[in-house]
């Protein structure tokens, strides 16, 4: 296993450019086993998910081809339909698999996705949606069994907005037969990018970013070539470490309109923000002002980015309150972030945050992918020493390259890997 190596106390300086999102790439990569065909899709991110998904659809039969950040799609000869518990239980998105599958054979065994460190992620919405489909669906073994020989259209009406619900179910409408509405849908960018390629491969979809989406079912669908939309969540990331870090950052190829509730919150914090078309500016206060979240689906706070906003207010001057609304557990790297001297308290889904003047180096624990990213933030400002960041397979989950953009950034961290126990 790797650890990441911090030496704190360098403002971060200077322009990164952002990858395209890991959120984003999953669905469109699912997507391209609805037809047969060469699909090119464009920035996707070299990512550690993006392989285990990758792996899955070739041992399902699909082809690939890749040049650069391009990556060729063809699953013209799909000879299964089954997602294994070896690799599920490493990449719970691995659901996403289910709505193609079901909709292009009629059938899907894929191993249900246990829970994850933030919480238990039940997919119970994803499956009532299905069977409204006509899907006749049962559980054994710890695998989701489907079997639906034509999908028909309903009118599901999610009872929380469900980023992957909604993915997984639009996937499911493009071809079946008759209309299929979605009420109460995720809105998320996200979503929305799929909705656009689905569109480009033929599909009658509309309403994407609102919470009611409209899908009418065709024959037949053709293959596309989409550009996934840029990640927001290390945008975010990113323009965090320059606020927490007293530096002065470009965020090069990133969409502001996507993170429009973090620049208000960094405002907020004292940090001065400018944006323009793919780019956003941010310079960091000398000392933070403390600021309340409360984590809401899109375009509220994203809970993305909760654990990496708590390490910004952890040196904050005063008291902020962290609302975490989306899952049950994910205050994990609080207790981490005490052990570099943050006076966090938990009651509940609420994080009591009271600013210190500065963290302290210390060796730290991943739990979970943006858990991770938050301890190398906290990384970038901790006094006396050598912050080390361990198990950060986690952090390759989701981040592309992340210690050599910020080293790329003025910042002292490299990768170190440390004998296995
Ligand atoms: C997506 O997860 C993202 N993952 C998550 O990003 C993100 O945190 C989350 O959306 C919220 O924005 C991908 O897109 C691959 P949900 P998802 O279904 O779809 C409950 C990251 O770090 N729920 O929108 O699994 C659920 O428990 C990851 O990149 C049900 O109860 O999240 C949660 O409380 C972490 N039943 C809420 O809905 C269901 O059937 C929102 O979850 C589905 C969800």
């Amino acid at each position: 296993m790797d650890k990441i190596v911090i030496e704190g106390g360098r403002p971060l300086k200077g322009a990164v450019t952002i990858s395209g999102a890991k959120n984003a790439a999953l669905p469109a990569l699912a997507a391209c086993l609805l037809t047969g065909g060469w699909h090119r899709l464009v920035r996707i991110p070299r990512l550690r998910d993006i392989r285990t998904i990758q792996r899955i659809m070739a041992d399902l039969g699909t082809d690939f081809r890749e040049q650069g950040g391009v990556i060729e799609v063809n699953s013209e000869n799909l000879t299964g339909y089954e997602a294994p518990y070896e690799l599920v239980k490493t990449m719970r998105a691995s659901i996403l698999l289910l709505g193609p599958l079901l909709a292009r054979c009629g059938r899907a065994r894929i191993s249900l996705p246990g829970g994850c460190a933030i919480g238990a992620r039940p997919i119970n919405l994803h499956l009532k949606a299905l069977v409204a489909m006509g899907a006749d669906i049962y559980l054994d073994h710890g695998y989701i069994n489907a079997r639906a020989p034509r999908l028909r259209g309903a009118d599901i009406f999610f009872d929380i907005p469900t980023v992957t619900g909604t993915e997984n179910i639009m996937m499911a409408a493009v071809t079946a037969s008759g209309r299929t509405i979605l009420k109460n849908a995720a809105n998320e960018p996200e979503v929305q990018d799929l909705a656009r390629m689905l569109r480009s491969m033929g599909a009658d979809i509309e309403g994407e970013g609102t919470d009611t989406i409209v899908i009418h079912g065709v024959d037949r669908l053709e293959t596309c070539e989409h550009t996934v939309i840029p990640d927001r969540i290390e945008a975010g990331t990113f323009m965090i470490g320059a606020a927490i870090s007293r530096g002065a950052i470009v965020v090069e190829g990133c969409i502001p309109a996507y993170l429009t509730s973090l620049i208000e919150k960094l405002k907020q914090a004292g940090a001065d923000i400018s944006a323009e078309d793919r780019r956003i500016t941010v310079r960091g206060p000398d000392r933070i002002q403390s600021v309340d979240i409360k984590t809401m689906p899109y375009p509220g706070f994203p809970t993305d980015l909760q654990a990496q906003f708590m390490t910004l207010m952890a040196i904050a001057d005063g008291w902020s309150m962290i609302r975490e609304t989306i899952f049950e557990n994910r205050f994990i790297h609080v207790s981490e972030l005490r052990r570099m001297g943050a006076d966090i308290e938990i009651n509940g889904g609420q994080a009591l945050v009271k600013g210190k003047e500065r963290l302290l180096s210390a060796p730290v624990m991943a739990t979970d992918l943006r858990a991770s990213a938050s301890l190398v933030l906290a990384g970038l400002v901790a006094e006396g020493g050598r912050t080390e960041v361990h198990r950060i397979y986690h952090l390759d989950r989701g981040y592309e390259a992340i210690e050599e953009k910020f080293r790329g950034l003025g910042a002292a961290i490299w990768r170190e890997s440390e004998p296995p126990l």
